[in-house]
């Protein structure tokens, strides 16, 4: 197997905790706590992403994402660590008084190209299209597609499992869930319980695409991170459980039931979760593994996302 190396900007490990919400006992494992203005699971992936941005000698790197990504944000700031420039391509509008993490992106000086839904459908084309422009004169341009989900960043998940094996909870987990955006932390999570020979169940909860899609982006991933890292791994892909039909309300929004759950989760343990991934995905983890149940051998992950809670602020308070 050969294994990447990493640049160690993520705070870990991230620490388990023990929480009661309405009676039922479970445990939350704190992806959030990965670093402050660096929060969430996409610190993880941008740890091997970024050495491979060094390694490659590359000067500008290239994502994209929504106007409220956290991956655009965590990368905007995590390049700023390693001296290279970065080019978000965001799905939205510029705005004169950004928030959340549009507010973060334009304070620490990135470059930002505002694309409309349609554009963005093409964003791969714009980035490359920017890419040789750029190279032309003189740069080197590292593209890493929306939520650095490659297979090389599987690799921040594929530790994940590794940490839990370390922290002695793995073996004691009939499942974890986690939310999907673009596959890459349940794909490394698969590939991870696999390698460590558990039988864990990665329970996806979709928040956008199509969820046949879905489960064949996250098999891509995980059989091409095979094929490139020479893994000598068998998957048991029924271990994969994709959790439907918890973001009818779209992507970009979050409807009223599930943030009065949200909100009572934070008024009771004090862990907010944000109105595109973690509220959703924790309104799933609700419905499926706590509702009616004294205690959850199944985990849930805080992937962060915290500042998406600023650009919701109306909805929160009058849910
Ligand atoms: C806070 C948060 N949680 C979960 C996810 C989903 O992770 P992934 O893109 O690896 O599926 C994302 C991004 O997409 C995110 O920003």
């Amino acid at each position: 197997m050969n294994t990447p190396i990493k640049f160690n900007i993520a705070n870990l490990p991230t620490p388990i905790q023990k929480i009661e919400f309405k009676g039922t006992k479970f445990l939350i494992k704190r992806d959030d706590y990965t670093g402050t203005e660096l929060t969430g699971n996409k610190i993880r992936k941008l740890d091997y992403i970024l050495a491979d941005v060094k390694k490659k000698k590359a000067d500008y790197l290239f994502t994209s994402g929504g106007n409220q990504s956290n991956h655009a944000r965590a990368t905007a700031i995590a390049a700023k660590q390693i001296g290279v420039k970065t080019k978000l391509f965001l799905w939205g509008k510029e705005a004169k008084n950004p928030d959340g993490n549009l507010f973060l992106d334009q304070l620490v000086g990135t470059e930002i190209v505002y694309l409309s839904k349609k554009e963005y459908a093409d964003v791969k084309n714009i980035m490359l299209k920017e890419s040789k422009r750029l190279q032309k004169k003189g740069h080197k341009v590292y593209i890493t597609p929306s939520g650095g989900s490659t297979p090389l960043g599987l690799w921040g998940y594929i530790n994940f499992i590794k940490e839990l094996e370390e922290q002695k909870y793995l073996s004691k987990l009939k499942g974890i869930v986690s939310a999907y955006g673009s596959g890459g932390t349940a794909a490394g999570m698969l590939l991870g319980s696999a390698i460590v020979g558990s039988n864990v169940k990665i329970y996806v909860v979709n928040v956008l695409d199509d969820p046949e899609f879905v489960r064949d982006i996250i098999i891509n991933l995980v059989e091409d991170a095979i094929v490139e890292y020479k893994i000598d791994v068998k998957i048991n892909y029924k271990n994969l459980v994709i959790l439907d039909g918890y973001s009818e309300e779209g992507y970009k929004n979050i409807s009223d039931n599930k943030l009065k759950v949200i909100k009572e989760f934070y008024q009771s343990s004090g862990i907010l979760l944000d109105p595109t991934y973690t509220g959703k995905a924790f309104y799933a983890y609700y419905e499926n593994f706590l509702k009616g149940k004294k205690s959850s051998n199944v985990l849930f992950v805080h992937t962060g996302g915290i500042y998406g809670v600023f650009a919701k602020r109306k909805k929160y308070i009058e849910a």
